[in-house]
């Protein structure tokens, strides 16, 4: 349980692994960067890429300055360019502030002193900045989140229908009088018990992955995607902060091949020794420690932390350099994925001709088809219960990462473009934070049944 709570937030793991000292985690809530990536560029240093992040939100900063300054001289137009807003503290205290139209409720509780952390400043990799519109009409007059968004939103502390991220909603002459709440407390590892029950069990706590880095000889990440792959390496307070000779970085997560390749560039150019180990198996092999670990890239590293691998996994192969390890866990996956949808497939075929599905599954079992993923999820998904192990918009992600690789290589994957369509579709309907199993109640609106004569 505690495996599959810590994978479902994205929570970076970082471990210790000499001499017995303590593990330590990140309380921050690093995960997925959207808008980082606009600003990484192909081949970069390091360093100025940790940067330009920044310098691209001071220019911001810097440009509703020069806005204001430039109104100055003309009441009316700044009056008509800034609207009223109200911040209602944890103790229900009001703080009524003006806004100019233009800059994000984050940025204008920042200049007004307002206690709203927004740890990633504006990047979309926390849910720190989290707001409560405190009038529906108001929440109606804002823009759709987006899909980065809501993945943000999803962690937050004591969501509510009219939550948002305050550094997404930004003032417009339509939100003049708006009222936001600032949640009791943010989402941080602490708050939500994550931590205690790590540190019960020996671990010690660092607020950012650069702490981490500084106190641990190696430290090891699993996030959800590349972007957040990204934003915890190269974000403030990141690991290149604190990567330097004699550390090693080993990053867990599921990404592309290109993501991994820019990460050992960074991490190798600071001294330090860089592993991706992507693993193949999720929620049930993690709590078991039965995962596949798919590792590439720094050999001597990869000796140094096969006793955590040992403890994770059932199996670990080397795979020579960075970015085949990626690779394989995308092969994998598009497999899975494939695999998924014709198995759907199958069952609603199978219950439309008059046969039982349940049948079905005992007959897979015994014939040369048979695997642990038609045995674990067959019966669950006859039942229509996809309780996610394994987020159906992860599984997506994976399917149109391996469609990139196919493309790159020029392989047809008429069958995982098929997949993938069904895993967009469910997206569509709605279904991205069930199980990737979930894929099968497209197929079943997809196929309707016959109509009786
Ligand atoms: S400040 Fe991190 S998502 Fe808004």
């Amino acid at each position: 349980m505690f495996a599959s709570r810590v994978s479902r937030i994205g929570v970076l793991i970082l471990k210790q692994l000499s001499g017995g000292k303590p593990t330590s985690i990140s309380r921050a809530g690093y995960n997925t960067s959207s808008c980082y990536n606009q600003y990484l560029q192909p081949l970069f240093d390091q360093q100025s890429e940790t940067k330009l992040l920044r310098g691209a939100i001071f220019h911001k900063h810097h440009l509703f300055s020069t806005v204001s300054a430039s109104d100055s001289s003309n009441e009316g137009i700044e009056q008509k360019e800034k609207i009223s807003v109200t911040f209602v503290d944890k103790d229900g205290e009001e703080i009524h502030i003006k806004v100019p139209t233009g800059m994000s409720m984050l940025e204008a509780a920042h200049e007004n002193d307002i206690d709203l952390e927004g740890a990633c400043e504006g990047s979309l990799a926390c849910s720190t900045c989290h707001v409560i519109v405190m009038d529906m009409d108001y929440y109606n007059k804002l823009e759709d989140p987006t899909d980065e968004e809501n993945d943000m939103l999803d962690l937050a502390f004591g969501l509510t229908e009219t939550s948002r991220l305050g550094c997404q909603v930004i003032a417009k002459p339509e939100l003049d009088g708006i009222r936001l709440a600032i949640p009791a407390a943010t989402r941080n590892f602490a708050v939500d018990g994550y931590c205690d029950e790590l540190v019960e069990h020996g671990a010690s706590v660092a607020e950012t992955p650069a702490a981490v880095v500084k106190k641990c000889k190696y430290t090891i990440s699993m996030l959800s995607d590349p972007s957040a792959a990204f934003s915890v390496v190269f974000g403030k307070d990141g690991i290149l902060e604190q990567i330097c000779a004699g550390k090693g970085y080993v990053d867990m997560s599921t990404v592309d091949a290109d993501t991994s390749t820019k990460i050992n560039k960074a991490i190798t150019a600071k001294g330090g020794y860089f592993l991706e180990a992507p693993v193949s198996g999720s929620k049930k092999p993690a709590e078991d420690g039965q995962l596949v670990i798919l590792a590439a890239g720094e050999k001597a590293l990869y000796e140094e932390v096969i006793p955590a691998f040992n403890v994770m996994g059932k199996k670990s192969f080397y795979l020579g350099q960075v970015g085949n390890g990626a690779k394989m866990k995308l092969v994998v996956n598009m497999i899975m994925g494939s695999m998924i949808n014709a198995f759907s497939e199958g069952l609603v075929l199978a219950g439309r001709s008059g046969l039982d599905p349940s049948v079905l599954l005992d007959v897979l079992d015994l014939g040369g088809i048979a695997n642990p993923m038609f045995r674990l999820k067959g019966p669950t998904m006859i039942q229509g219960s996809h309780s996610p192990a394994f987020p159906l918009k992860h599984q997506q992600k994976d399917m149109r990462l391996a469609l990139a690789l196919g493309d790159e290589t020029a392989t047809s994957m008429p069958v995982a473009a098929a997949a993938n369509e069904a895993f967009k579709k469910a997206r569509s309907m709605g279904l991205g934070d069930l199980d990737f199993s979930a894929v099968y109640e497209i197929v079943k609106v997809l196929e309707p049944p016959p109509q009786k004569s």
